[in-house]
């Protein structure tokens, strides 16, 4: 197989990893992309980092076994925790979803401005986003604050029902008129996102990691001279559990049509 018709290999916990695939497939419509989410592991964000690297590794593995020429870590739990391991087992390039969250928030605030990082509490814990945002933003103010109830909320399709906006509200609220920017840090959270700028108000802008990082996957094989421009992509799904109930998510929440999801099993 030429290396530009390799397709892209892209995970997550379960379906929050969509919101990633689908900016990829806006952006990139020549690429195959094959899809894995760990629905019978999920969630990550309130699991151990030991086990959040074992399931990293595991996947990393079964998707660099697909020929893949790029791995898309689409999930911020996972990049904040295993990144550099999967990176070491890695012969194709590998992007995690954090760099590319805070290379957007930096452009999105003054100097000296206040920057509040939302993620799944494995997420904050690991302190990832600050320790990035103090190297590249030297002067930036970061909050982190972990949502753990918008994850289940998002697998539970209930993005839209008042409980999302009750939720949001307490989390958020003591935040609103004190942040100038608020980074999505957790691929589930741009589901969130119109109850979340509700919470914020309008001075708040809304950082989304998974735009950002679709841009920097487009970016690194643009630099690679490893775009498919060829034709019309495929896309392939494949979980851990519960195919079905995947599949009726991801077009309930995102309108996209999976086909035959199909299971692997660790
Ligand atoms: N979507 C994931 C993230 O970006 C993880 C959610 C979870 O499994 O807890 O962090």
């Amino acid at each position: 197989m030429n290396n530009n018709t390799r397709p892209i290999g892209i995970f997550d916990s379960g379906l929050g990893g969509l919101t990633v695939f689908k900016e990829l497939r806006a952006l990139l419509p020549g690429e195959d992309l094959i899809y894995f989410g760990d629905t019978a592991r999920v969630p990550y964000g309130t699991k151990s980092a030991e086990a959040v690297l074992a399931f990293s590794k595991e996947i990393a593995s079964f998707l660099l076994g697909k020929k893949i020429k790029l791995l898309v870590v689409a999930c911020n739990t996972a990049s904040s925790l295993a990144l550099e391991e999967i990176r070491k087992l890695s012969p194709v390039p590998v992007l995690g979803v954090i760099g590319p969250g805070v290379e957007a928030a930096l452009k999105a605030v003054p100097a000296g401005g206040r920057v509040l990082v939302t993620g799944t509490s494995a997420t904050v814990n690991s302190r990832a986003y600050s320790r990035a945002l103090a190297e590249s933003g030297p002067g930036i103010k970061v909050t982190e604050k972990a949502c753990p109830l918008f994850v289940p909320l998002v697998e539970e399709g209930w993005c839209s029902k008042p409980v999302a906006a009750i939720v949001a509200r307490e989390y958020l609220a003591p935040f609103r008129g004190r942040t100038d920017a608020l980074i999505l840090g957790c691929t589930h959270y741009p589901l969130l996102k119109k109850v979340i700028a509700g919470v914020m108000g309008p001075r708040t802008k809304i950082v989304d990691s998974a735009r950002a990082a679709a841009r920097s996957a487009r970016a690194e094989l643009a630099g690679r001279g490893l775009l498919n421009r060829a034709r019309r992509g495929r896309s392939e799904f494949v979980v851990s559990d519960a195919p079905d109930r995947f599949s009726e998510l991801a077009f309930k929440l995102l309108k996209i049509q999976t086909g035959k999801v199909s299971v692997k099993r660790f």
